[in-house]
């Protein structure tokens, strides 16, 4: 790809554009953020790092938008982290306000990119860009999915012994406690975990899943998690640079798909150099579809408490 913009050059931002510079999916990286010289700062330092690491992106720090013009795909990690005892929904306002400013100033000069939205509430902030842009639903996806799935994959290694590799879990619904992880379609080699794990042991796996990025920001105390969020990104970000078609689960919005309507939730796409190519849908059992329903609830409540 020619360009990638990320905006945003805290943790989540900066650790993400340099996986997309590791990995060589732009020939331009550009780190965006309204803070003086923290993003020149950042990309310089990071583009000083490719004769080591040996990655031919030039990766470009800027307060300027007109440098984000022409960009394939446009990831926003802007917006504030939480603190001890703040959930996602609490940063709705505020980041709402935030994502509205970088869609606005970003759009019009990049009017065929992808966005990926990484700032929370993640299913919100996902609608308010869709919104704010007018691009086409294919073209605005949410990361949540891969994140939450990979959390839960590395507590059923980590409960197994086994490698995470082996480990395949699929997290749907909002990026928040009410997230519905899918106990029927997480394997180990293709073995279901209810034939491995005992039932007591996986709710506590999935109940530490859904409570993933508040065991980080308790650690952390001034911020929340950012290697995972940032690798997360960068997979999909992989995914529409070399559209690869993988099947990732993803915040993606929904007009009638799973019965859900107008609303964003996390549900399993097909990713490749479109944005999402498709929207796969699966069979839910009674339980399952109404954690979902319950979950997709969530998001739309405070969708309605924004004026958008
Ligand atoms: C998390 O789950 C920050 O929401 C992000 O860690």
């Amino acid at each position: 790809m020619k360009k990638i913009t990320v905006i945003g050059s805290g943790n989540v931002g900066a650790t993400a554009a340099q996986g997309i510079a590791l990995r060589n999916l732009a020939q331009q990286v550009i780190l965006l953020d309204i803070l003086d010289g923290v993003p020149q700062g950042k990309a310089l330092d990071m583009w000083e790092s490719a004769p080591v690491e040996g990655f031919d992106s030039s990766v470009i720090g800027t307060n300027d938008y007109a440098d984000t013009s022409d960009s394939d795909i446009i990831v926003i990690t802007a917006g504030l982290a939480r603190k001890p005892g703040m959930s996602r929904d609490d940063l709705l306002h505020k980041n709402a306000e935030i994502m509205k400013s970088c869609v606005e100033q970003s759009a019009p000069l990049s009017p065929n990119a992808i966005y990926i939205i990484v700032s929370n509430p993640l299913d919100v902030m996902t609608y308010v860009a869709l919104k704010t842009s007018g691009f086409p639903k294919h073209r605005v996806v949410g990361m949540a999915g891969i994140l939450d799935s990979a959390r839960f994959r590395l507590f059923i290694a980590q409960e197994l012994k086994v490698s995470v590799r082996d480990v395949q879990a699929l997290v749907l619904g909002g990026h928040g406690d009410s997230m519905v992880p899918l106990v029927r379609y997480s394997t180990v080699s293709g073995i279901q975990i209810s034939e491995l794990i005992p039932e007591d042991r996986i709710e506590a796996l999935v109940d530490r899943a859904r409570h993933g990025g508040i065991e980080i920001v308790n650690y952390l105390k001034t911020g929340s998690a950012y290697y995972a969020p940032a690798a997360s990104a960068v997979e999909m970000v992989e995914a529409i640079a070399t559209n690869n078609k993988r099947i990732l689960p993803c915040a993606a919005f929904l007009d009638g798909e799973y019965g859900l309507h107008n609303t964003v939730c996390g549900v399993p796409v097909k990713l490749g150099s479109e944005g999402i190519e498709e929207i796969v849908a699966l069979r839910l059992t009674e339980s399952e579809q109404s954690a979902l329903n319950r979950s997709a609830h969530d998001v739309t409540s405070n969708i309605a408490k924004l004026s958008i």
